[in-house]
């Protein structure tokens, strides 16, 4: 199959090709989209042979279930058994934008959309192009991550491509998003609400919005970092409770490690130039061996949002580079973090 892509304008989205893709999407095609926080894989969520498709073109586990992306609240509602009052507040100030809420679903949401489970994820996507084509879809839209499963998530049009390429119908390029990182995954069938992914979202920004406190996943909250090569996610338990039991996810194709402190990280990086590995470094500070052919080093951004914002395309450059092992400064420990320590944490899980 050939890949059609369309260029279009992120903030105002020609309309022909936004009818074009919702077109592709009504009759089972593939569609990837960007969002605000990364690019989508969008499938029509009502025709269960698309969704499946989609599983199939990212090599996805049928155990892990997709967020449904809908035009309005009105959408939302259409999909999900009960619209307790925490969704009414949360989508009141976060949507559209990048909180998926997890509800007990309808019986018409197929069973391949929720893994099996008796819960959907639903959201709202603030992107132009998202609203869009949701809007022009008429249909609510199932979309992952526009990656291989358990790979780093796309936030150009040229990553989806690279890996995609073939096996969809079509690519929306709008350049690059905006967040970089995926939407905040809250579970409100649980008493206190869960966060199940963190994600652009902080959790302080839902419990103000709840006026309640809300909690952290246990696979969020207490992590277990690892300096272990890459394997192959591990098949999981059906359907997931949490995105957060499957460690290993988000992951470049070459090993990563997290170290804590610049001076380690340095000594780390040249015992490894060293021993004639090419190495990559996220680093905060500026390195000395500009003139080390085997060393890619990249600067990052110390505020979360920017980092955020330029980690995956950081990793997608790394990769495509060539490097053996990637070496990651770790940010500060604070809840402004949390998305990103989340994301380095489960890309250097065994
Ligand atoms: O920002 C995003 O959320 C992007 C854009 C495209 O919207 N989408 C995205 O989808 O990241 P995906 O499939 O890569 O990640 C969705 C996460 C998965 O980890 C999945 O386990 C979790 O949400 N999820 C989906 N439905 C769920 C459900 N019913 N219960 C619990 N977790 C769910
Ligand atoms: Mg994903």
């Amino acid at each position: 199959m050939r890949t059609e892509v369309i260029i279009l304008d992120p903030l105002t989205p020609d309309s022909q090709a936004i009818a074009r893709a919702a077109a592709v999407l009504r009759s089972g095609g593939l569609v990837a989209f960007p969002t605000e926080t990364v690019y989508g894989l969008g499938a029509n969520a009502l025709d269960a042979k698309a969704v499946a498709r989609v599983f199939a073109a990212k090599g996805r586990p049928a155990e892990n279930p997709l967020i449904v992306h809908v035009a309005d609240v009105a959408g939302a509602r259409q999909f999900v058994a009960a619209w307790p009052p925490a969704a009414d507040q949360l989508a009141a100030r976060f949507w559209p934008g990048p909180l998926s809420l997890v509800l007990p679903k309808r019986a018409t949401v197929p069973d391949i959309v929720t893994a099996g489970g008796p819960t959907v994820a639903v959201r709202l996507p603030a992107s132009a192009v998202a609203r869009a084509l949701v809007q022009a879809a008429g249909v609510p839209i199932a979309a992952p991550s526009a990656n291989p499963s358990g790979r780093i998530s796309p936030t150009r049009a040229q990553h989806v491509l690279e890996a995609l390429g073939g096996k969809i119908e079509l690519v929306l390029d709008g350049g690059p998003t905006a967040g970089g990182l995926e939407s905040t995954v809250l579970d409100l069938t649980v008493d206190p609400p869960r966060v199940l992914r963190p994600g652009l979202i902080a959790p302080s920004q839902i419990s103000a919005a709840l006026a309640e406190a809300i909690e952290l996943s246990q696979a969020t909250a207490r992590p277990e970092p690892s300096r272990h090569p890459a394997i192959e996610e591990p098949p999981a338990l059906a359907p997931l409770r949490s995105p957060g039991m499957v460690a290993r996810h988000y992951a470049p194709s070459v090993p990563l490690e997290c170290v804590s402190d610049n001076g380690t990280s340095r000594r780390r990086v040249e015992e490894l130039l060293h021993a004639g590995q090419r190495v990559g470094w996220l680093t905060f500070c500026e390195p000395e061996h500009q003139d080390q052919p085997r060393l890619r080093a990249i600067v990052m951004s110390r505020k979360p949002e920017e980092y955020g914002s330029a980690l995956y395309e950081a990793l997608h450059a790394l990769e495509r580079c060539g490097v053996e092992r990637i070496i990651v400064d770790m940010p500060p420990e604070s809840e402004a973090w949390l998305a990103v320590h989340d994301r380095l944490r489960r890309a250097s899980a065994e």
